[in-house]
């Protein structure tokens, strides 16, 4: 230790402040100065687990939890007021959690801007079924700037009501869980005015629902729908700041407002059940679950000006409600879609066809269910007037994962590539861990005859990529 023995304070603080607490705890052992430096370290970053290990069966021993508190209230009590930046605490049940709340407290006073909580409580007083409530002065502070809150199995109550909350300074809310209540989102954001980034997984909507902000930059929702599992009434985006969007749901059956205007990158994963598939393929205007569903058009008209889009397999499926109103993408440069061979493409032309700047198109996986029109984007079914993407579709770059080396997916390829005009570069990617073709005998000499055909004759550079470990197994040629 002698090498770091000579620097200064600050700066062993800042190496001190890179391990866990329990490891600079370690480092006082070693010398008494250090012994008083770590005491001042900026950042506490306690997990029960590394104390405990539970692995062990340690958890379980006599005494031991007394101990990991009493630790903690030793650390704090060290540092007294001096101020802390980041505190992270990690822990299960068995911790008393009024002692937990304290330590909270503790941090909250020393200014920290960066909390990290993940807490898995059952009910700890085994008499008492109450939820686990986060201290009040959790939602009156005026310095935490990143909040993040993870519960794996167990409630966390941390919603005060609109009135009792404000967290001035706050940017980063992370929730991940599914138990973690919180309000309708209406009533909840205006208590964070300068939120830059929000982070919900595991949401469950509670009826019509608006995400309002003009500070939000970021939104990253995880929903599970309106009470098990039906679709939610209505949902809105009110957010004109967001760049960044990530929405995971069940189609909603209604977005009365969206106002995505400065949005650059959009991952849609629209849920649908097997029986609004059927409602899909079979469109009858007298249903009113088709009319609903058909809604979906306002929140895709919604996101017309992004730069980089991503949808799912059901998303895509989804999609086909709104061929005749489908918005053009002006902005477009990068599309990527999932297929799954039970979702259909029919949707595809026309996307494409609306797609006037598109550089990049990624497919991962080229499977999908066969329905009338996505003939006209792939070679599912032939067709006389082939070729309607012919001048219209600008992509130079291709990119395909997920390549069984059947010959369906070798037709598609061909289709891109003398449908595409403008391509200059195709990448496929080998599926690493579903069975392949390739074993089939004959079958790589075919794809390998392939590829020769296409370097030679065309001006599109077609790359087709084998990892290592795939690559051993196929037969010798
Ligand atoms: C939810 O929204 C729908 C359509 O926007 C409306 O018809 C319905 O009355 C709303 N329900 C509630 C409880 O606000
Ligand atoms: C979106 O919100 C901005 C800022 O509030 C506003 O100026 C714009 O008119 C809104 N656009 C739509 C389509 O509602």
């Amino acid at each position: 230790m002698d090498g770091f023995g000579n620097l200064p304070e600050e700066v062993l603080c800042h190496i001190l402040s890179f391990l866990t607490t329990k490891e600079a705890a370690l480092t006082s052992v070693l010398s008494k100065r250090w012994l008083n430096l770590w005491k001042l370290v900026p950042n506490i970053d306690i997990d029960d687990s590394v104390f405990l290990y539970p692995e062990e069966g340690k958890r379980e021993k006599e005494g031991i939890l007394q101990c990991f508190m009493d630790f903690v209230d030793k650390v704090l009590a060290l540092q007294g007021d001096s101020p802390i930046e980041r505190f992270s605490l990690k822990c299960e049940t068995g911790i008393d959690k009024d002692r937990v709340n304290g330590w909270i407290c503790n941090v909250l006073r020393r200014g920290v801007s960066d909390l990290e909580l993940s807490l898995d409580y059952s009910g700890y007083d085994s008499d008492s079924d109450e939820i686990y409530c986060l201290p009040e002065e959790l939602f009156e502070s005026k310095t935490l700037v990143d909040l993040k809150l993870r519960s794996e199995e167990y409630g966390v109550n941390w919603w005060r009501g609109g009135e009792y909350t404000c967290l001035p300074l706050l940017k980063t809310l992370e929730i991940d869980a599914e138990w973690i209540t919180c309000d309708e989102l209406e009533m909840f954001l205006p208590a964070f005015p300068v939120l830059e980034e929000l982070y919900l997984a595991d949401k469950k909507w509670l009826w019509n629902e608006t995400v309002s902000s003009s500070s939000l930059r970021k939104l990253t929702i995880y929903a599970s729908g309106f009470e098990s599992y039906l679709n939610p009434e209505s949902i809105s985006f009110d957010t004109p700041s967001l760049v960044y969007l990530e929405y995971s749901d069940f189609v909603a059956a209604d977005y009365p407002k969206v106002n995505l205007t400065n949005l650059v990158e959009a991952h849609i994963r629209l849920m649908v059940t097997e029986g609004q598939v059927n409602l899909i393929r079979a469109p009858n205007d007298e249903d009113d679950g088709f009319l609903r569903l058909r809604n979906v058009w306002k929140l895709i008209s919604g996101i017309r000006n992004v730069q980089k889009l991503f949808f799912t397999a059901d998303a895509l499926e989804v999609l086909s409600l709104c061929c005749e109103s489908m918005p053009v993408f002006n902005n477009l440069k990068f599309l990527c879609i999932k297929s799954d061979k039970e979702r259909g493409w029919q949707a595809m032309p026309v996307l494409l066809r609306n797609c006037p700047h598109l550089e990049t198109l990624v497919f991962e996986d080229l499977s999908h269910y066969v329905t009338d029109k996505c003939g006209d984007a792939c070679d599912c079914i032939p067709r006389e007037d082939k070729g309607s993407l012919r001048s219209s579709c600008p992509v130079k770059y291709m990119k395909i994962t997920g390549f069984r080396g059947t010959i369906k997916e070798m037709k598609m390829i061909t289709h891109f590539l003398e449908y595409f005009p403008c391509l200059k570069e195709m990448n496929i990617y080998v599926e690493e861990n579903d069975p392949t073709e390739f074993e089939v005998p004959g079958r790589l000499k075919l794809v390998r005859q392939f590829w020769m055909f296409y370097d030679e004759f065309f001006i599109c550079y077609v790359k087709l990529l084998v990892s290592p470990e795939v690559y051993k197994k196929w037969p010798p040629e």
